[in-house]
């Protein structure tokens, strides 16, 4: 199947048909799944003090401006992670979440630094996320990896330290990618750290063009060498651009939730998805920090649909990209796809 070649859909079916089709994950950071519960939970279980009164009051403050304001709120609450456990309780939460929404496949990010900035040490983290991974595997039959993000607000120093510090874990997880900050921290600043992950043969991705100009996705291209451009929305800016992105099959990770929450678009009518895909390039959808912007996967399939021109070859499009653009292997993606194709063989009329 194709999206050009899917069946007919009736459109009071499509609701329930983003619901049910199985789909990737491919841009969760796995801090930002951390719902206000979870923080006072943790806070009461580790003793930590936290700035708001209730969870009431910490939901209360989340309504942002612009990334940064976001950004400030998110390392606080993080602060009440200490100890393997607390990762573990955060990430399979997360993945219950995920199974709910048939997602099927998730690559999650993660920060090491907001934690070992803390004095956690790298091992809890990873032994506390890995712990979850295979759980999801296991109970949930979710696949699952981890990308180890670099902040970029940091030096490149510091992300090489980190670096050093991952280096007995290898084996845990893929990749790496950028993210925090974005303006005034162009992709360029982390070249050789990049290189070096590269030569270690992990996966590389980005953030870059979420507020950060067209010339941070050239660059996240040219000189970090990524595979994928987490958010990449301010590509439709430059026509050279998209012509490079959909020439060599480059995905972007969409998060619409969070564009609106962040301001990058006024409202949801006003998300340039549906334009994303007409222009050919090869878009998904991604919750980003689910617990701060509104909703999990399908609740962003959800609101996507009902404000933009997009049916069900646009739902098939962005299911079947979100598989394709995934670092898993051609066997598993094989499979998801056959599974997609039969739920939409189910839909048809
Ligand atoms: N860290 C968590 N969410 C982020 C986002 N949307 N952009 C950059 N860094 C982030
Ligand atoms: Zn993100």
């Amino acid at each position: 199947m194709t999206a050009t070649h899917i069946p007919t859909i009736p459109a009071d079916r499509l609701p329930a048909l983003l619901a049910a089709m199985p789909k990737a994950e491919l841009h969760i950071h796995i801090e930002g799944s951390l719902e206000p519960e979870l923080i006072f939970a943790l806070a009461q279980r580790n003793g930590v003090s936290l700035p708001y009164a209730s969870v009431e009051a910490l939901r209360a403050a989340y309504a942002f401006t612009d990334l940064q304001s976001f950004l400030d709120i998110y390392y606080a609450g993080a602060s009440v992670l200490l100890k393997a456990q607390d990762f573990e309780d955060m990430a399979w939460a997360y993945f219950q979440r995920a199974a709910a929404d048939n997602v099927v496949h998730a690559e999650l990010f993660f920060d090491p630094q907001t934690h070992t900035a803390r004095g956690v040490p790298f091992a809890v983290v990873i032994e506390g996320l890995t712990h979850a991974v295979a759980r999801a595997k296991d109970e949930l039959g979710i696949s699952a990896s981890l990308i180890m993000c670099f902040l970029r607000h940091l030096s490149e120093d510091e992300a090489f330290a980190t670096l050093e510090e991952a280096l007995p874990y290898l084996d845990r997880f893929i990749g790496v990618g950028l993210d925090s900050s974005e303006r005034g921290h162009p992709p360029e600043k982390f070249a050789r750290v990049f290189a070096r992950c590269r030569e270690l043969g992990l996966h590389l991705v980005a953030h870059a063009g979420e507020e950060g100009p067209p010339e941070y996705i050239w660059s996240a291209l040219d000189v970090l060498h990524v595979e994928r451009i987490d958010h990449g929305v301010r590509s439709l800016e430059d026509p050279k651009l998209v012509e490079r992105l959909s020439h060599d099959g480059i995905a972007l990770t969409v998060c619409p939730l969070s564009n609106i929450k962040l301001c990058v678009f006024k409202d949801m009518a006003q998300h340039n998805l549906a334009k994303l895909l007409a222009a050919g390039l090869k878009a998904t959808v991604n919750s980003d920090d689910p617990a701060y912007f509104g909703g999990y996967m399908n609740q962003n399939f959800t609101e996507t649909f009902a404000a933009l021109p997009l049916g069900a070859p646009q739902a098939y499009a962005l299911a079947r990209n979100s598989f394709e653009a995934s670092f898993a292997t051609p066997a598993q993606k094989a499979g998801w796809i056959e599974q997609l194709d039969a739920t939409f063989a189910k839909f048809a009329v």
